[in-house]
């Protein structure tokens, strides 16, 4: 079945390894195969739960447990992230699944902080954790007897109480840094192929794409000091999105053979508009090495280095949460800072192949107008035409004091209270710290302002439009 490179790859790789190595290798090509990982995780079309427990006496499970977060909302999953003593017990089979990541101290001893919760769990009768689904990673080091010990302890007393365990505890060497890419994919494969079995009948995971790069333009301008690639993706098979939903994108095996977890992308394009294909909006992310060289994020490096007539693979990862009305009378209020324009221009394609007569607002925000108005000729033909009724821009750094989307959000004062009121639609897109947070606040003060209401109230009017599917977010 494997070409002879391939095998005498496979033979040398598996050679290098000492048993225990070998059993991990199995379990995590099990784990590939078992949740279709090789072809993309995704959560599927429901949200999904994902809650990480971490004790630590010195911060690497919570290196661990934080790495493990990230992976896990790149794949779609709904996250918590907590130390042990935050937990509590009796809430658990409401969390979805859960993954703790805990070291061992002493002579196989939890933690100090993982030790309330462990005198929790003794306390509960046998069988009071049954439905509840988990998987341990235990940090150690070898040289000790008891290696992994409080993990090893902690997956019997779960066991004990009913709990169903999803994998063996993954237990983790000194050397843990290079396993991790490894041991994420596996415990997400795993998350994801239960969930999806606990799914509604009918759902069935979509299978990866092939796609052809077929035009790739940076849409900042010279001079900016950042890079935002327009991605157009062209494909023939017979697949379908809505606007809203997300690409998932498979990376290529790594130099070390590890597989990374896919990464979610905004869809910045309607079908109804590009048939056959779909858009992206990627920002390069950077970051400053230790060498003062500057190091990019894996996919969006990946992304980012693309040309026409490269093939990619992706899936698409549903988003129910983030849908334009279905009422094309309603108005849609979007906002989108940075690369959290993407879905918006997904939106108003839809909305004008839709001849929707529902008023579209735009609030965009990025650093300067000259270089960073991602999209500026598409908005403006829109505006022109009066598919976009109104267009709010705040460049925050083209002007001595800062100026942002949130900023924007309380210019517009009175009218969007009664906006929204009326049954508009408010959207927000892009970063969740601190853009998302910061326009609530800016809601909130409008609401307070023009509405009378107390802070509480205007907290609850927020919840209330959001229940009603009407204050929507997709931020990251
Ligand atoms: C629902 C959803 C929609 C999204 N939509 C978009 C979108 O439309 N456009 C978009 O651009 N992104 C979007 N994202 C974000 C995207 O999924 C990725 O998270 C993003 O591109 C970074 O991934 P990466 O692989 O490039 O970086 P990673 O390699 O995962 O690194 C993550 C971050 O850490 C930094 N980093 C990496 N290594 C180091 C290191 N050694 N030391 C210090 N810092 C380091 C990177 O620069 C980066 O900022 C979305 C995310 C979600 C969940
Ligand atoms: C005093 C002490 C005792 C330890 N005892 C054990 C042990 O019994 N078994 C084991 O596998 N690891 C043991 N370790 C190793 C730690 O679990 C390991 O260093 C781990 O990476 C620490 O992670 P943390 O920072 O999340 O606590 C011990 C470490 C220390 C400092």
């Amino acid at each position: 079945m494997l070409e002879t490179p391939e095998r005498d790859y496979l033979r040398q790789l598996v050679g290098k390894l000492d048993p225990q190595r070998q059993l991990w290798l199995a379990g995590y090509v099990q784990g590939l195969v078992d949740a279709g990982l090789s072809t993309g995780i995704s959560a599927g079309k429901q949200v999904k739960n994902l809650s990480i427990y971490f004790a630590t006496e010195t911060g690497n499970s919570k290196k661990v447990a934080q790495g493990l977060e990230k992976a896990a909302k790149n794949a779609g999953f709904k996250t918590k992230l907590q130390a042990f003593n935050r937990a509590q017990a009796q809430k658990f089979k409401e969390e979805g699944t859960l993954i703790f990541v805990t070291s061992t101290q002493g002579e196989g001893e939890y933690p100090d902080a993982a030790k309330p919760l462990v005198e929790k769990l003794n306390a509960l009768p046998a069988q009071a954790l049954s439905g509840l689904h988990y998987a341990v990673i235990g940090l150690g080091d070898s040289a000790y007897s008891q290696f992994c010990g409080a993990a090893l302890k902690l997956d019997a007393l779960l066991t004990e109480k009913g709990a169903t365990v999803l994998l063996a505890t993954v237990t983790l060497n000194v050397d843990y840094a290079q396993h991790l890419d490894g041991v994420y994919s596996q415990v997400l494969a795993k998350a994801a192929q239960d969930q999806t079995a606990a799914s509604e009948a009918g759902y069935s995971r979509l299978s990866p794409v092939k796609g052809v790069i077929k035009d790739i333009v940076n849409l900042n301008d010279v001079g900016s000091d950042r890079e935002t690639y327009h991605i157009e993706i062209g494909f023939d098979a017979e697949i379908s999105y809505q606007p809203g939903d997300a690409l998932g994108v498979i990376l290529p095996a790594q130099a070390d053979g590890s597989t990374p977890v896919p990464r979610l992308y905004s869809i910045a394009s309607a079908l109804s508009a590009a048939p056959d294909e779909v858009h992206l909006t990627v920002a390069r992310s950077t970051y400053k090495q230790e060498d003062g060289s500057i190091g990019y994020g894996l996919c969006s490096n990946y992304l980012a280095q693309l040309q026409a007539d490269d093939e990619i693979q992706f899936f698409i990862h549903r988003n129910d949460n983030f849908r334009l009305p279905e009422d094309d009378s309603a108005e849609v209020i979007m906002l989108g800072a940075g690369t959290g324009i993407a879905p918006f221009r997904a939106f108003i394609q839809e909305r004008a192949a839709r001849d929707a007569s529902g008023k579209n607002r735009l609030i965009f925000g990025n650093p300067h107008a000259h270089y960073d108005f991602l999209y500026q000729a598409e908005w403006q033909d829109y505006l022109d035409s009066g598919i976009l009724s109104e267009i709010h821009l705040a460049f925050s750094r083209d002007q001595a004091e800062k100026i942002y989307v949130q900023h924007k959000v309380a210019a517009l004062g009175a009218d969007l209270i009664h906006a929204l009121d009326n049954g508009a639609y408010f959207y927000v897109c892009g970063a969740k710290q601190p853009m998302s947070h910061d326009v609530e606040q800016s809601l909130i003060a409008l609401l307070v302002q023009h509405k009378g209401l107390s802070v509480e109230a205007a907290s609850d009017y927020l919840n209330d439009l959001s229940d009603a599917g009407r204050y929507l977010k997709d931020v990251y």
